[in-house]
């Protein structure tokens, strides 16, 4: 592993996606606690669509390298690490940094990344599969037997999330468009075109008691009609604001006022429950704890990927100084699948 050259993709300000710029450097020297990993595949997230306009909700100050997460071989390691982790390869979620050829990590902050995988398949499933899993098993707890609904569930997180609650034994009503639906008839969902049905209508005719649990990553109206589709004892997991990545103003009022929703839902004598899944919170509070359960999520996700019950879904592998190119095909809309930048 020679590559001793740091190339990194910056986001200079809110820009098309042909405003990106390529910046090289010498290569850090890793501090205490910390790994540098080459890079061997990073992905494209919705998170990268909403941080070029200025609109995820806590964004650093611009310029920033974008990149929400990575796979990649440890170089070297800092004092206080375990030396035998360089060579190994391992994931990292850090929400920006990832589009680099080398990236500092705190080595507590990595997982191994088990043999059989390859990279780009890893990539696929680091930010998706953490995402998936915890909303599946840590917030909704859906069981076998449970009809659920996915929005989106063509795309990076969606993908997972419906293979996974179809491996947990529940049966999945995944709203796409039409490009995905063999894919999610062929693993065994009920697909239903966002763009011409009438949703709310067509979920209440396949479950009339209503379904188990709702994944809405679209916010704004979307969250009230999934509310009132959950059957009783059923639960919202809302985990994003979509619908609202072209507005204009205030980049948190969007999940503020799902927060607010949800708090008020929960306050209603009822037997629903409505939650906001954030994938950092508790980070800054239980920091070990946050670590573990990454760690041990994670890891059910490339345990999954490994016994065929998940398929990591790659739409297309691009070299790092393309991210231009492939964050305009991420946004087309044409894609199916993730998209890897590949140093
Ligand atoms: N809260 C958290 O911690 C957390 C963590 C990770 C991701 N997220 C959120 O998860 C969401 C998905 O991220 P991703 O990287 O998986 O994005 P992605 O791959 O771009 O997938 C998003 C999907 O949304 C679908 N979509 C767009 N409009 C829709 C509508 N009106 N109804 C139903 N589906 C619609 C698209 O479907 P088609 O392709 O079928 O048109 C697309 O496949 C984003 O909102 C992101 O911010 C949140």
């Amino acid at each position: 592993m020679s590559r001793e050259q740091l190339v990194q993709v910056v986001l200079p300000g809110i820009v098309e996606p042909e405003g990106l710029e390529i910046r090289e450097a010498s290569v850090p020297e890793p501090g205490p606690g910390q790994v540098l990993i080459a890079t061997e595949a990073t992905g494209v997230s919705f998170a990268e669509q909403q941080m070029r306009r200025g609109r995820y909700y806590d964004q650093p100050p611009f310029p920033f390298v974008p990149g929400y997460d990575l796979v990649g071989r440890v170089l070297r390691t800092g004092p206080g690490v375990d030396r035998g982790l360089a060579g190994r390869r391992l994931a990292a979620l850090v929400k920006v940094g990832g589009w680099a050829s080398h990236v500092l990590v705190d080595a507590g902050d990595t997982v191994e990344v088990p043999d059989g995988l390859s990279p780009a398949e890893a990539e696929a499933v680091v930010v998706n599969g953490v995402t998936a899993w915890q909303m599946l098993h840590r917030k909704a707890r859906v069981r076998s037997g449970q009809t659920v609904l996915v929005h989106g569930a063509g795309g990076g997180v969606g993908s997972v999330l419906s293979q996974l609650a179809i491996a947990a034994g529940a049966r999945v009503i995944g709203t796409a468009s039409p490009r995905h639906h063999d894919g999610l008839r062929a693993i065994g969902a009920v697909p239903l075109d966002y763009r011409t049905e009438d949703i709310p209508g067509q979920v209440r005719r396949l479950a009339p008691g209503g379904v188990g649990a709702v994944f809405d990553h679209l916010g704004g109206r979307s969250v009230v009609d999934s509310w009132r589709l959950l059957a009783p004892g059923g639960a919202l997991v809302a985990y994003g604001s979509a619908s609202t990545r072209d507005d204009t103003g205030s980049k948190q009022w969007p999940v503020l006022k799902i927060l607010a929703r949800t708090w008020m839902w929960n306050a209603l004598p009822n037997r629903r429950r409505a939650t906001f899944y954030n994938i950092w919170a508790g980070r800054a509070l239980a920091k070990d704890r946050f670590r573990a359960r990454l760690r041990a999520d994670l890891t059910e996700v490339f345990d999954a990927v490994r016994r065929g019950g998940v398929t990591p879904d790659i739409g297309a592998q691009l070299p790092l100084t393309r991210a231009a190119e492939a964050l305009r095909l991420a946004e087309s809309g044409t894609a199916s699948g993730k998209i890897i930048l590949v140093p």
